[in-house]
This record gives structure tokens, sequence and C-alpha cells, in this order.
């Protein structure tokens, strides 16, 4: 029997908004995606991911959303989506798509009438509500929003509703049948027509102590609270992995959690969803010590569930890899990401190394910069539309003389699709060759990592299969890698850090000891 596709794929998250126009409105849609999708082919990615399409009143780019079984008329209709499904499947990709069940717009039919409805209404019930305290003067609790400025917003008549994220994201309550109703509908509305898979956007919100407690003293972002990875939250992934198993072929579910290890690998028991994001790697720096635990941990995690990684690289929500690692280290992790056992989710535009782009105030749309008072610059740095020309402006994005939804800086051009596709040694040449030599490689090759444990300090390689990868973290001098095999690629750079890929072409000869390096 095969393996599943999503167990050891790579999956592109297309960011609809910044990936290609094709209305000429400068916001990316689907009709540009369609006619992009020959580019993802050529990528060698197995699926996309495709951040919300959905009508959204935009104070979240899109994930704010109003109506979660429609198409934003300004992103496409539902046949434009159709498309772009039947379409992939005839290139070979498949296609995810992104569900927001943890909250809904501030415009969402449900919660202007829960607004409407008045204290203690039905409608309300719906939501997390609750009296302020004093009165109904202050919240009722000291929940911090992650965007920044308290979770709580009042009604204006004694009760507060909560919101995780932006004023304009109300929390909903999945106790409530109506909204386990809905979000089952809505699950089942997508994969009806066609996707071969769901990110559970902010999976781990979706149960909060009903007693709302407060935080206690010292709590800081990150640690356990009573509004996210409770136990509760696992009946609600066992119903939807439920959903997903009655639908034939190889569907996936893939939880969007921030937590460590021990927190995402209860998302992936057997009776729960395939996959979990590993994006805690996405926050440490380039250290060899720290990265053998980090992978070691996530492995570990998720491997005693029958499961493996789901690797994220980079998304929408964090600096640009190229920025955040040097295009040096982007390149590095990208290649040990692709040789460790699992699947790789590699975000729109850093197969380009494109930059973290320094927008000016007034371009800034993320509610992070408000509620933050303007000291977090938020993410829309990351967002920027990609340059598929190498000029001018907007760079093959949307047709000429468009203004885009994030200004592209000057010189965006050189980054180009087509400019790298030209440059055998770009980021994107060698993202081609890695997920096509991954595939010959490595793809099935089970999750048995064999680490080489004397390699000088500030180096990790591990074997697997028949070929091994070794990365150096940092600077460093080249060790000679002729006993680990023959080197068949090379990610990185001398004055930085970089990934090898060895054929190990005689098994059991690969030993540190035989490629002559000096124990630690
Ligand atoms: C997820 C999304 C992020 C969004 C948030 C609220 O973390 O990735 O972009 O802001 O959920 O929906």
């Amino acid at each position: 029997m095969t393996a599943p596709w999503w167990r050891e794929g790579v999956v592109h998250e297309v960011y609809v908004r910044s990936f290609s126009d094709g209305t000429g409105d400068g916001v990316g849609d689907l009709p540009g995606l369609r006619a992009r999708l020959p580019y993802l082919r050529d990528l060698g990615v197995d699926a996309i991911w495709v951040t919300p399409f959905y009508p959204s009143a935009d104070h979240d780019a899109g994930y704010d959303v109003i109506d979660h079984r429609a198409v934003d008329p300004r992103l496409g209709t539902l046949d434009d989506l159709d498309a772009v499904v039947a379409d992939a499947h005839a290139l070979g990709l498949r296609v995810m798509v992104d569900l927001v069940l943890n909250h809904v717009s501030s415009e969402h039919p449900w919660f202007r009438a829960a607004a409407e409805a008045g204290p203690g209404s039905a409608e309300r019930a719906r939501f997390h509500v609750r009296p302020g305290r004093d009165g109904g003067a202050l919240p009722p609790t000291g929940w911090p929003s992650i965007f920044g400025g308290s979770a709580w917003e009042p009604f204006g008549d004694g009760e507060w509703y909560l919101h995780l994220f932006d004023v304009h994201q109300p929390d909903l309550n999945h106790d409530h049948p109506d909204v386990r109703a809905d979000a089952e509908r809505t699950l089942r509305f997508w994969l009806d027509r066609g996707v071969d898979g769901v990110r559970f956007d902010a999976a781990g919100g979706l149960t909060k102590d009903p007693a709302y407690p407060e935080l206690p003293d010292g709590w800081q972002p990150g640690h356990a609270s009573p509004y996210s990875d409770l136990d509760g939250v696992h009946d609600h992934y066992r119903r939807f992995a439920k959903v997903l198993s009655e639908y034939d072929g190889d569907r996936v579910g893939v939880a969007e959690v921030w937590g460590e290890p021990h927190v995402i690998g209860p998302y992936v028991r057997p009776d729960e969803l395939q996959q979990a994001f590993a994006i805690d790697p996405l926050f440490r720096p380039l250290d060899a010590t720290l990265w053998r635990r980090l992978l070691a941990e996530q492995l570990d995690a998720v491997v005693r569930h029958g499961r493996l990684p789901a690797w994220a690289h980079g998304n929408h929500d964090v600096k640009r890899a190229a920025t955040r690692w040097g295009e040096d280290g982007a390149r590095a992790v990208l290649l040990l990401m692709l040789a460790l056992p699992g699947c790789v989710y590699l975000y729109a535009g850093d197969e380009l190394a494109l930059p973290e782009v320094d927008l000016p105030d007034e371009a800034i749309t993320d509610p992070t910069y408000r509620r933050s008072g303007g000291t977090d610059r938020g993410r829309d740095g990351a967002r920027v539309p990609l340059p598929w020309t190498t000029g001018p402006a907007p760079y093959g994005f949307a047709p000429d003389g468009t203004p885009t939804w994030l200004p592209q800086p000057d010189g965006w051009g050189t980054h180009a699709v087509e400019r790298q596709e030209a440059d055998p040694d770009s980021m994107l040449a060698l993202t081609r060759r890695a997920i096509r030599l991954r595939d010959e490689l490595w793809r099935g090759a089970g999750d048995e990592v064999t680490w080489l444990e004397s390699l000088p300090a500030g180096w990790l390689g591990f074997r697997r299969g028949a070929a091994t990868c070794v990365t150096r973290f940092g600077a460093g001098p080249d060790p000679d890698l002729g006993g680990l095999g023959e080197v068949l690629l090379t990610g990185g750079a001398s004055d930085g850090s970089a990934t090898w890929w060895l054929r190990g072409d005689r098994p059991g000869t690969t030993t540190d000891e035989e490629a002559g390096w000096d124990r630690r």
C-alpha cells in the first residue's frame, strides 16, 4: 500500500491576496491563482493550501469571515474555486482550504444579531459573552488579545464579548449546537466540492474554560491558558476527523497550533487529524545543538501516534525566511526539512528568497500594528505581492500600472520568478531541484532517522534510507564530506549556514569515523 500523498508531501501556501491578480484591482484572487497553477506544478509541490477567500470585512486580511461557504466577489466566484480545483487536479496538484472556525467577522449575521439582541439573549449564546466586572465597566477577565490589548470588548450594555484576535473577530462558542452544526456543514461544503484537505485555523482555541478563570500571576504569551489547547478541544478534532474519513481519496486535516511538541502531539492521535504544524523551529536561531533537540522532540511527539511532522519553513504570520535566518539559512533549513521524515509547508515567495519588506507606516493593514500601539509592525512585510517579472511594477503580479494592495518596494523585480528561472544558482532553481531529488531519495524512507553523533560542533547530520543530510549552522570550514558519500545537492553559502545531501553509496560506510571527522 502506498502512503497517502500528504505523509511526505510538499505543500505550498498560496497567500491568495498576494499571489497573482487576475482581475486588475491590485489584490490577488482565484482567477490569478488559476492562471499560475502551471508554475506550481513546475515547482514540484504536491499540494497548495489557499488562504481564506471567503467574504470578509478585511480587518485581518480575510481571516475575519462573513460567510464561510462562499467566495468573496473581489476574489472570484464559487465557479472560479471549482475551476482552480479542477485545473489543479488535472495538473496533479491537490488543493487545501483554510477553515477559520474559531471566530467570525463582526459583520457575520450571527454577530450582528447578537449585538442587537441584547444581554442574556439566545443570539449572544453563540459567542463568549460575559457581564463585565464593576457593574459592566471592566472586562470580565484580564485575558489579552493575541493581537494586543484586551481580549474583551464591551457591547455597551454591561456585557462584553471575547475576541482572542482583533475586535472584529468575535470568538464563537463551540459548545453551542448551532456553532457545531455550522462548522461541520462548512467542512462538508468544501470537501463536497472536491478539496483535498483543510487547514484548521487557530485550531487550539475552539474550547475555552467555561469558568473563564483569571490568568495566573506571571503568565506570559505561550504559557498554558484557559483558552488554548484544553483537553476538550480534541473532541472537535475527533468529530472533524470522522467527517474527513467519510470522504474518499487521501484527505488531510492539519491543525494550526503554535505550541511546543507536547502540545501538538495530541492533535494527531489516531482518531484526530493527520497533521499539526511543527511551527516552533520557525522562531529558533540556527544553532546545531538546539535544532537537534527541537527536531528530535517534534519527531517523537507525532511518530508515537504513527504520524509524521508537518514542518513549517515559513508562513504568512512570521517574518520571511530569508530575513529570519538569512538567505543561506533559509536554503540550509529548506534542505534540512525536506530531508526529514514528514511533510514540508513552504510559504509562497520563500522559494524566491523574498526578504521581509519594511513597509511605510501608512501602508500597514495588519491589526496587530494598531492594537500594539505601533510597537509591533505586524505581518504585512511578509505579504507583499509576488514579483513574477523583472519589471516595471507591479512586476507581473497585476496588469501594468495597477497599484498593489501592499506596495512593492523598488527593486522587487530582482527577485522575480522570470529572473530566477534563468539562474541555475537561484533559490527557485534550488527549490525545484530539491523537491524532485527528495522524492527520489527519501519518499517512503520511513520515520527512522539515524543521527550522526560525532560531527564537529555546529553541525547536524543524519542518515535516512540510503542517503545522508548534513547541515552546518553558521560559517565554518567545510570538512571533507567524501567519506559520507557522493554530494548530490548543496544549499546555503560558504560563509554561512549550508546543508549537503549525499548518497551513501556503500551502506554502512557513512560513519563519522570513516568521514575522518574528529569526535567532539
Ligand atoms: C491564524 C492565521 C492568522 C490570523 C489568525 C486569526 O493564526 O494564520 O493569519 O490572523 O489565525 O484568524
